[in-house]
C-alpha cells in the first residue's frame, strides 16, 4: 500500500500540502470539510493559491451524517464542478470526513486520488491512515466501504490543541493499542507521555512511531486477511461497550470504549495465552486512572454485550466471536475464540 504520511513541523501545513499537490499534478482540486472544520481549520490551508480557487463542499458534522445522503451530496458536488478521475479531493476533518470523503473519491468515476488532513488525534492515528473508507448503513457502522488509501496523509498536531481533553484521550487510546501490539519498549514509552500536559511537540514523535506501527502492519496485509487483525485488539469488546453506551443514551467516545476493551482483552490474553498478569494489572491501573470506569455497565448488561459482540462484522459466523489477543507485547494471535463464562469474567475485570 503506497501512502505518504507527513507530520508537519512548525506550522508548515500549507507548504506540505502544496508539495503534495505538486507531486500529484491533478486536473482540478476539490475540498471536503464539515461545518466545524470549515470554521475552525480551513483558514490554515486557504493561503495556498490552488485552494483559493478550489470548490469547497461542507457537510454536517458528526457520525449521524456519515450516510448515503451525505455521500451522494459529495458525488453531486464533484459532478457539478467538473471533477474527473485526474482530479484530487482533499478531506479536511476527523474520521467521519476522511472515511466518507475517501469513499466518495474511491468510487467517483471508478476512483480519483485523495489527500487526508486529519483534524483530530483519533483521525490522525487511525482513521485517516491505512485506506479504510466508508459510510454507516442500515443502522450499522462502516457497513459499506472499500479499502483504498489516500495518496498523502498530512498531519499537523496544531489542530489537536483545540480538542478538549476527552477527545485527546480518545485518540490516545489507539496509541496505547499500537504500543501493546508492537513491543514492550513502545508500550513503556507511550505510558510515559504526560497526558495531562499533552505537549503537542512531544506528541509528534509518539505519533510518528505509533503511525509507523500501523503502517508496517497495513503494508503486510492491506486487506485484513491476517495480521491487520492486530489493529482490532481491544475493539471487539470496545465496540460492544460503545454501542451499549449509545443504546443507553449515555454515549462514550470511541477511544474510551477501546481503552476499556483493551483491559478486558488483556485479561483474556492472560487467561488463554499467558500474557503477563503483572502487565495486565499495570495496564488496568493506568487505564482506570486515565479513562475512569464504564459506570453505565452492570452485570445485567453482560448478555447484551455478548449479543452485540456476536454481530460484530469481524466474526465469520454469529456462533463464534473472533478475538485478536496477545501472548506477549507484540505477539499477536488472531482468530481466538472465547467461551461466554470467560468473556463475562473479562468484562467484570
Ligand atoms: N482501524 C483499524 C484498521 O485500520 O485496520
Amino acid at each position: 500500500m503506497n501512502q505518504k504520511i507527513i507530520i508537519t513541523e512548525d506550522q508548515d501545513l500549507a507548504v506540505e500540502l502544496s508539495r503534495a499537490i505538486e507531486e500529484l499534478n491533478p486536473k482540478g482540486i476539490f475540498v471536503l470539510c464539515d461545518e466545524t472544520t470549515r470554521k475552525m481549520c480551513f483558514s490554515r490551508i486557504q493561503t495556498i493559491p490552488e485552494i483559493q480557487k478550489a470548490p469547497v463542499h461542507t457537510i454536517g458534522a458528526g457520525d449521524s451524517h456519515k450516510n448515503l445522503d451525505t455521500l451522494s451530496s459529495v458525488w453531486q458536488f464533484l459532478c457539478e464542478n467538473g471533477a474527473t478521475r485526474h482530479s484530487v479531493l482533499i478531506n479536511l476533518g476527523g474520521g467521519m470526513v476522511t472515511d466518507l470523503g475517501g469513499f466518495a473519491a474511491s468510487t467517483f468515476k471508478r476512483g480519483m486520488r485523495y489527500i487526508n488532513i486529519p483534524t483530530t488525534l483519533l483521525g490522525a492515528v487511525d482513521a485517516a491512515v491505512g485506506g479504510k473508507t466508508g459510510i454507516n448503513f442500515n443502522g450499522l457502522k462502516n457497513e459499506i466501504g472499500v479499502i483504498n488509501p489516500a495518496s498523502h496523509v498530512i498531519i499537523d498536531t496544531l489542530f489537536f490543541g483545540t480538542l478538549d481533553i476527552y477527545n485527546k484521550l480518545s485518540g490516545y487510546a489507539e496509541i496505547l493499542k499500537h504500543g501493546l501490539i508492537f513491543s514492550k519498549e513502545e508500550w513503556t514509552k507511550v505510558l510515559q507521555f504526560d497526558v495531562e500536559r499533552f505537549d503537542l511537540i512531544e506528541l509528534r514523535q509518539i505519533l510518528r512511531d505509533s503511525i509507523n506501527v500501523k503502517q508496517q502492519i497495513v503494508k503486510k496485509d492491506p486487506f485484513e486477511k491476517n495480521i491487520r487483525k492486530a489493529l482490532n485488539f481491544g475493539h471487539t469488546i470496545g465496540h460492544a461497550i460503545e454501542s451499549l453506551s449509545h443504546e443507553k443514551n449515555d454515549p462514550v467516545l470511541h477511544g474510551y470504549a477501546v481503552a476499556w476493551g483493551l483491559v478486558a482483552e488483556l485479561y483474556l490474553s492472560h487467561a488463554l495465552l499467558g500474557f503477563s498478569r503483572e502487565c495486565v494489572s499495570q495496564a488496568k491501573a493506568y487505564i482506570q486512572e486515565t479513562y475512569g470506569k464504564p459506570k453505565f455497565i452492570s452485570c445485567k448488561d453482560y448478555d447484551r454485550l455478548f449479543e452485540l459482540m456476536r454481530h460484530d462484522k469481524k466474526n465469520m459466523s454469529c456462533d463464534q466471536i473472533s478475538f485478536t489477543l496477545l501472548s506477549d507485547f507484540g505477539q499477536v494471535q488472531t482468530d481466538q475464540f472465547v467461551d461466554q463464562k470467560l468473556l463475562f469474567e473479562a468484562i467484570e475485570y
